[in-house]
């Protein structure tokens, strides 16, 4: 299915008589008017539609013999057409960047929603997204957000661990009523807030250009933590899912693995190493978002006051009324973590037990220290920049350099 060009024509007109605005209003597209430009200003014009609008009736017979007549009579244009295939090749050749679909919210435009079906709607979309990296407390960012009485999010694909993972993966291409689907209807359009939190998106290339076309006007949530707690813990991830590479090699053998080594620890390196250069990323999503829809959060400060930083995240979403989490948060001395507390005192942790493996081996954590230094600078401009304050792991890791 090629790109099309929104011609003006609506596929639900069969009759001459009826369309939209008259009969006038065709010839005038036709005659110069929207049609007509279609034509002129773009080197490959495609037309779709239902064979039972324009296939059974006269209706595109007319206008397309009058466009054709119009343009030889008022231009040197040549018009040629090629079979579907061929016509596919010459177009990707033309326009490489459009070999991959990109969605956007058909009510946007008014005449995608006029031809947009009664039974469907464009509300069924977040307000925000959580887009990770993973392990920096997203998790809890979204079980935080979700004690928020006007605050929903997407049902959990089991699949993806929970996560919809759409603007990343192969799920792009199932279309955005797939995607609406795993979304409840808000009951109050305005003051109800959508969510969903996939925390691949954050280093992922394609998700911000495919976010930013659906849901141009989203607001962005990410969080870092030290980039090497977060490939650390990451690692211990891995292996307590006993990925066969991350069972085998050590810590520092995976994060310090040189060119010439096994694909499968140059892989496992990579995916454990490269969400961690936040700046590359944070730069990616900011070419696709306006700087005021990006909210830098430190997953250190959710961990040690959660209440404070819900405050602000509050803030920055608009959303109301205000809840206030230092009432319903409580600290829980044995997992050590803050969990919900619930209306009958009980406490509602994420993990059954804490996470526990070995702190981190002090040579590790110098090797990371000099692998993130420059990404880390890097980083500290950028939110410099943005006018967002430092995370207190970041002005230590500056601090070793000086
Ligand atoms: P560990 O599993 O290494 O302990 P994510 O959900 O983004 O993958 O992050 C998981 C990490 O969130 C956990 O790492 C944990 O340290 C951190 N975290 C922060 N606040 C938490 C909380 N209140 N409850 C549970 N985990 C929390």
């Amino acid at each position: 299915v090629l790109p099309r060009q929104t011609c003006g024509l609506f596929t639900h007109t069969i009759y001459y008589q009826d369309y939209p605005g008259g009969p006038k209003a065709l010839d005038n597209s036709i005659m110069g008017g929207e049609l007509f430009l279609t034509v002129l200003l773009n080197p490959i014009s495609v037309f779709m539609t239902h064979l039972s609008n324009y296939g059974n009736d006269r209706l595109g017979l007319y206008t397309f013999l009058h466009l054709a007549d119009f343009i030889s009579t008022w231009t040197h244009l040549q018009l040629d057409t090629l079979p579907p295939l061929q016509l596919a090749q010459r177009y990707f050749t033309l326009f490489p960047q459009q070999r991959q679909p990109l969605w956007q919210n058909p009510c946007d435009d008014k005449r995608h929603r006029d031809i947009w079906s009664k039974e469907k709607t464009c509300d069924r979309l977040p307000k925000f997204l959580v887009i990770g990296p993973q392990k920096t407390g997203s998790t809890a960012l979204s079980l935080f957000l979700l004690m928020h009485p006007s605050i929903s999010s997407s049902f959990l694909g089991p699949r993806t661990y929970g996560e919809v993972q759409f603007f990343n993966t192969n799920n792009y291409h199932q279309g955005i009523d797939w995607y609406m689907e795993l979304f409840p209807l808000p009951s109050n359009v305005t003051s109800d807030f959508l969510f969903e939190k996939s925390s691949a998106y954050f280093p992922s290339e394609d998700a911000p250009r495919r976010a930013a076309a659906l849901l141009p006007k989203a607001k962005i949530l990410t969080m870092l933590i030290n980039p090497s707690d977060r490939a650390y813990n990451w690692y211990q991830h891995q292996k307590a899912h006993e990925d066969s590479t991350a069972s085998r090699f050590s810590f520092y053998d995976v994060i310090s693995a040189q060119h010439g080594a096994p694909a499968d620890i140059r892989s496992l390196q990579n995916r454990c190493l490269t969400p961690g250069l936040y700046h590359t990323h944070l730069e990616r999503w900011l070419t696709h978002y306006p700087v005021n829809q990006l909210m830098v959060l430190d997953g250190q400060q959710l961990r040690r006051d959660p209440a404070a930083v819900m405050d602000e995240v509050q803030k920055f979403l608009g959303v109301t009324p205000h809840y206030n989490y230092s009432q319903t948060l409580t600290f829980d001395q044995q997992k050590g973590f803050w969990c919900q507390l619930s209306e009958e005192g009980k406490t509602k942790c994420l993990w059954s037990e804490g996470q526990k493996y070995p702190p981190m081996e002090p040579e590790a954590r110098s090797y990371l220290s000099r692998y993130y230094r420059e990404p880390n600078i890097d980083l500290s401009k950028l939110l410099h920049r943005l006018g967002q304050p430092l995370p207190s792991w970041l002005r230590e890791e500056l601090q070793k350099i000086s």
